[in-house]
């Protein structure tokens, strides 16, 4: 083996195990935004919010790039409002999260 293809392998590597699992996962997603963020927000394809100050997921690439959602709640979503709580999310659950808002748009 050459050194440049030892050395684009250990790369692979790296981006590899940052998604653990090998992507997000689509159901966990779910299953944390119905857990987390469905008593505020509408979490499904279609609808309206049950707090009505709250955008519903479905509109969320509309105003943003979903790439920087990530980064918002990696840490720790700073929206600068008081009616939604802070949350702490491992860096797996906001990648099933966000694969999750991505089936939505
Ligand atoms: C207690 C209610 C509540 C919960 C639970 C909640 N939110 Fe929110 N969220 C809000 C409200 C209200 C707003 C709108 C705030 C505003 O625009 O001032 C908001 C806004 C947002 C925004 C837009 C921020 C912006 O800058 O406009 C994002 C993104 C968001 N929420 C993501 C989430 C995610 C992801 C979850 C679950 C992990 C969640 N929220 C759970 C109430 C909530």
């Amino acid at each position: 083996m050459t050194a440049a293809s030892g050395g684009a392998a250990l790369c692979l590597a790296v981006s590899v195990s940052s998604f653990a699992g090998g992507g997000p996962d689509i159901e966990a997603g779910a299953s944390l935004a119905a857990k987390l963020c469905a008593r505020c927000h509408a979490i499904g394809a279609t609808g309206t919010s049950p707090h009505e100050a709250a955008p519903p997921f479905h509109t969320f690439a509309q105003k943003w790039p979903l790439e920087n959602l990530e980064e918002a709640l990696a840490e720790g979503i700073v929206v600068g409002h008081p009616a939604m709580p802070v949350f702490e999310l491992s860096t797996d659950e906001i990648d099933d999260l966000i694969g999750y808002l991505g089936t939505l748009q």
